[in-house]
């Protein structure tokens, strides 16, 4: 996670309102003197700043819109266009429930999720309130702090070395920092950088004898992460509890999975804080046409 920023703030147009500071998940971003300025030099180019300023103030250079044709012509396509482009990862919500019939309404689409052999071999865990996901939250922190204790030790991170590869090693490099901070500032400063403060979530786990079990989750995190966009909620995929569940098995246990469930996808829901007005953008990129003539296939 890093790229050289290419952030640019219109200081005219900038009115001071801090919400792309609150949105840029790098943190690259502060009010200097009432105005929006550039303060780290290396951001996931996500867009979130420009996204969210009503002002038209911030833009990330490398950044475009791309929309498809078919929008012009078809009402149903530029509907779900409109919503698989809206979709931010919401980071900022308030502290507004989110009721428990919206939540199994959002596992209701999560259903409607293809799945390779129709297996359908998932269970739809509901968080449905903070202190649910704090709960959830710190068994996830707990297995990050015994991690960054061992990546700490050089003895272990060389016997791993000799037996397991690099793991704890490379962990170290890049993860270390990030997590000790995050854990610093969860314990000192009550700040919840994994959940983002979410009110609630929705943990997709599926039985290992699925054979798509990890695709099937995925799609049904889709699903559910583009009806919360159309239901005016935010959402978050949350890969760092997924990755430490996958590590830690104890972690399911503590949200009583079905026996042989694994957990594929993890996704905050809640309230957002701030609209966003714009959609962020992606890096441009045409898709490569291969036909049957370019591999030989038919002359
Ligand atoms: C598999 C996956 C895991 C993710 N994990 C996290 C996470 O742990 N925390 C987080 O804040 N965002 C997470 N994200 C959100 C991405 O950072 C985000 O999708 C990306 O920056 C693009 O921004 P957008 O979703 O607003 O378009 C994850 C996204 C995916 C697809």
């Amino acid at each position: 996670m890093g790229y050289q920023v290419q952030t640019v703030v219109d200081l005219e147009k900038c009115t001071g309102c801090g919400r792309c500071v609150a949105v840029c998940p790098s943190e690259c971003l502060a009010l200097v003197d009432g105005r929006c300025r550039v303060v780290k030099d290396r951001c996931m180019h996500c867009g979130q700043c420009g996204a969210v300023c009503a002002d038209g103030a911030v833009r990330v250079t490398d950044l475009t819109v791309p929309v498809p044709a078919a929008i012009q012509t078809n009402d149903r396509a530029a509907q779900l266009f409109q919503i698989v482009s809206m979709r931010r990862s919401c980071r900022n919500y308030t502290q507004a429930p989110v009721s428990t019939g919206i939540l199994q309404d959002l596992v209701t689409f999560g259903l409607w999720a293809p799945s390779g052999t129709n297996a359908q071999k998932w269970a739809f865990t509901i968080l449905p309130d903070r202190a649910a996901v704090v709960s959830f939250a710190v068994a996830v922190a707990a297995f990050y702090r015994r991690t960054n204790r061992q990546a700490e030790n050089p003895l272990l991170r060389l016997y791993t070395k000799l037996f397991r590869g690099d793991v704890l090693g490379r962990y170290r490099r890049r993860y270390y920092d990030q997590i000790r901070d995050a854990l610093d500032r969860f314990d000192h400063r009550g700040e919840d950088l994994l959940f983002h403060g979410a009110t609630a979530a929705i943990v997709i786990s599926v039985d290992q004898s699925a054979s798509c079990a990890h695709d099937d989750a995925i799609h049904a995190a889709q699903n559910i992460v583009l009806a919360a966009e159309a239901m005016d909620l935010g959402s978050c995929l949350i890969g760092f509890a997924v990755e430490a569940a996958r590590r830690d098995r104890r972690i399911g246990q503590h949200l009583q999975l079905p026996a042989g469930h694994h957990i594929y996808s993890v996704v905050a829901i809640g309230h957002p804080r701030y609209p966003y007005p714009h959609p962020s953008g992606r890096r441009p990129l045409s898709p490569r046409i291969v036909s049957a003539k370019d591999t030989g296939g038919l002359s």
